[in-house]
């Protein structure tokens, strides 16, 4: 058996922020990670990470605030959305003392960019590999307190004895051996979804593997429905080409070589939030004034210095996967699946209705996005609440003696991989993320209706069904790739069905939800959090509607850019 106190699954930025955070206070925490934390998604990270740090006059972490109580449509709580933009200024200092290596303005502070639905400019970057620096940053302070890192160790199971959580199981890559990693406290930090659907930026690593570990040990899932289509993906493969490029200056064209973000966005153009923009795209598409299902973006006016200087990895990706050079050539870009708003529930410090687990970053629904994130609070998001769900776990595990060992848990998990390898002549697992790939592509994408979700959910229901029958060829113990593909497939096909059951009982538009059928903002009816409960593996969730939507300043108004 593995012990610690405090035990954090996943190694990107959250995981380590909160790992970091954790052994300052001086706890013994260990990170558990299907892979090398610096292999983790965060490191695709590109355009920055938002804070009010006094830098500019017109600029306040109330400013901030407020834009990302704008931006979520309303819908985020708003008390977390301001511990987040207080914390901001403080988390970056952090980062940079010790030795976060951010772009500078010629007298040397840090430099800021403006971003989508941002009322100043106040992201903070390094060119756009901003992921990747802090990732490397928080893995020198992972060496620096000699934190334990379980590197290819699959999570499999939350344990929860007596009512609280005491650890998790999980499964040794390397040898086939499942371990139960016994914990006072839990912190997930296991990233996004992006998998759930065919195209994506996210890494393939995305599997809501965490996600739905809570989910099934029963924590809800909170506002599943509102999934971000990123402006700029790249039409050849899904990746992401930053929002730093727009920051920067870059135009939207349309076929007829139209800035057309005027006519949906007077005042901010290319800079409006994320789902106006992707609304926007997906119309000039639908309408006929794309070209081969995209439009371009344009960066050539800014100039080769700038490019080379500022966006330096979005012209080699986009070299490598097209052959266009965005120093002469407008890109073909179109929305892609970026980014879940929604995730385990938790409160402004991470803590879910279990006590001793924990959940931060993109995994997590605190909820500081509501229904739609500002590009550049993914990475503050994991930062500050990193550290705030460590700092809560380091006070609960304080007077707490030790935890049970949940043997039974262990035991059940075997019996339930051994069944797995056992089974025979069921479905191949590729085969049914095809199916939970299609019904989210093709049902539950930008623009959404009743009658199109509805075939969304019964082939979701098809979906998992055949996910109970699924079948490995591999049964072997050593790097089993083919039962970890199952195991992650499992997960999507999980928790894909709350994200388009949110998206059906939800009967309004608010930030990424988009309903044709239901075009208008219900704040009479719909000022409520979304939660879904697991009732088993080919039972439909349960919705709820109990938690209301916190609202501390800011009444909900019209929402214009
Ligand atoms: O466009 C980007 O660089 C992405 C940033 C984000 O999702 O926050």
């Amino acid at each position: 058996m593995i012990k610690h106190d405090i035990v954090v699954i996943g190694g990107g930025l959250a995981g380590m922020r909160a790992a970091v955070e954790a052994a300052e206070r001086g706890a013994d925490v260990a990170i558990v990670s299907k892979m090398h934390p610096v292999r983790s998604h965060s490191g695709a990270a590109q355009g920055g990470i938002n804070a009010a740090l006094g830098n500019r006059e017109d600029d306040s972490p109330e400013n901030h605030a407020y834009d990302c109580v704008k931006g979520s449509d309303f819908l985020g709580d708003q008390d977390s959305i301001e511990a987040m933009a207080d914390d901001a200024p403080r988390q970056i200092i952090w980062l940079e003392h010790r030795g976060c290596i951010f772009s500078r303005m010629p007298d040397g502070r840090i430099a800021q960019r403006p971003f989508g639905g941002a009322g100043s400019a106040r992201t903070c970057y390094s060119a756009d590999v901003t992921g990747l620096v802090i990732l490397h940053t928080l893995w020198e302070q992972l060496e620096r307190f000699g934190v334990k890192v379980y590197e290819e160790y699959f999570a499999t199971a939350l344990c929860v004895e007596d009512g609280i959580g005491t650890g998790l199981i999980a499964y040794n890559m390397r040898n086939g051996e499942l371990e139960l990693v016994n914990a006072k406290a839990t912190i997930f930090a296991t990233g996004g979804l992006g998998r759930v659907y065919r195209k994506t930026t996210n890494g393939y690593a995305s599997t809501a593997d965490g996600t739905a570990i809570a989910y099934r040990a029963g924590i809800p899932l909170m506002d599943m429905e509102f999934v971000q289509f990123h402006p700029t993906s790249l039409k050849e493969n899904g990746v992401l080409l930053s929002e730093a490029a727009r920051g920067e200056g870059a135009y939207l064209l349309n076929s007829e070589g139209e800035r057309f973000m005027f006519r949906y966005a007077p005042t901010k153009g290319e800079l409006a939030s994320r789902d106006v923009v992707s609304r926007a795209e997906w119309t000039e598409i639908v309408e006929g004034r794309g070209v081969d299902g995209c439009v371009f973006l344009d960066l050539r006016h800014l100039g080769r210095e700038k490019i080379l200087e500022r966006l330096p990895q979005i012209r080699e990706l986009a070299l490598d996967a097209t052959g266009k050079d965005a120093i002469d050539t407008p890109i073909p870009i179109l929305p892609g699946m970026h980014y879940a708003m929604g995730g385990i529930e938790t409160d402004g410090w991470g803590a879910t209705r279990i006590p001793g687990v924990y959940a931060a970053g993109e995994c997590a629904c605190v909820s500081v996005h509501g229904a739609n994130r500002l590009g550049g609070n993914s990475l503050l998001e994991t930062i500050v609440f990193g550290a705030r769900s460590a700092q809560h776990a380091s006070g609960y595990i304080k007077n707490l003696g030790d935890v049970k060992p949940s043997t039974k848990t262990l035991q059940s998990e075997q019996d339930r991989i051994d069944g797995i390898l056992a089974r025979t002549g069921g479905e191949r697992h590729s085969q049914v993320r095809k199916m939970v790939n299609g019904a989210m592509s093709d049902h539950a994408f930008i623009f959404r209706d009743e009658a199109n979700l509805k075939l969304g959910m019964d082939e979701l229901r098809q979906a998992r069904e055949a996910a109970a029958t699924m079948t490995v060829q591999d049964k072997s113990k050593t790097f089993n790739t083919d039962l970890i593909g199952l195991l992650e497939t499992e997960c999507l096909a999980d928790i894909a069905q709350p994200i388009v059951l949110g998206a059906i009982n939800r009967q309004e538009s608010r930030g990424a939800q988009a309903r044709t059928d239901f075009p208008a903002r219900d704040d009479e009816k719909w000022m409520v959090h979304t939660l879904m409960r697991y009732k088993g593996s080919t039972t439909d969730p349960e919705p709820d509607y109990s938690r209301k939507v916190v609202v501390t300043k800011w009444q909900p108004s019209v929402r214009s850019y």
